[in-house]
């Protein structure tokens, strides 16, 4: 009987630590040495919501991500960190090295001034966006 219940309570406890093992490789999950550069750890990591331009996915309510103003270390931080309120609805990537969030950052305002400098692109949604937060940011 005792035996019985401690092999419930063990297959239990597995299930669980198997469960949460699942969520925690969900997307902080920095083995991958496939994955070099800038690019690729961007479409790794936060294509998913982003798009792989950073021009957003509504569906996922995702912003587009190179409307931000931050820079290359204020990148860094709210990759890592999260938001200083912590309030952003972001995951945050807890474990990933400062060398692959540099990296992405510098990805990050790449793709940004490619989308800026591209006069085909109507950015005139993604200034917007950025202008009202320039706004809140000051109140
Ligand atoms: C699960 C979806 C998801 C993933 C994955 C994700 N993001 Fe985000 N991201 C969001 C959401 C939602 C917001 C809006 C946060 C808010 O306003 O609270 C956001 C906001 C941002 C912002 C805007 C911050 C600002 O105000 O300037 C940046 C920059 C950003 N993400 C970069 C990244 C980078 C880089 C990655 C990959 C390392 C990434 N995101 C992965 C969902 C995601």
């Amino acid at each position: 009987m005792i035996f019985n219940s401690f092999s419930q309570k063990l297959s239990l406890f597995l299930l669980l630590s198997a469960f949460l093992l699942l969520i925690a490789c969900d997307k902080d999950q920095h083995n991958h040495p496939n994955l070099l550069t800038g690019k690729d750890f961007f479409n790794s990591h936060c294509a998913g919501c982003h798009n792989n331009d950073g021009t957003g996915l509504f569906l996922k309510g995702a912003p587009a991500n190179i409307s931000t103003n931050k820079n290359i270390s204020e990148l860094i931080r709210y990759i890592k960190e999260g938001d200083q309120h912590g309030h952003s609805k972001m995951p945050v990537f807890k474990t990933m090295s400062d060398k692959e969030a540099n990296k992405i950052a510098h990805y990050l305002l790449v793709l940004k001034s490619d989308y800026f400098n591209n006069p085909e692109n109507n950015h005139s949604f993604l200034l917007k966006r950025r202008n009202q937060k320039k706004q809140t940011a000051h109140q």
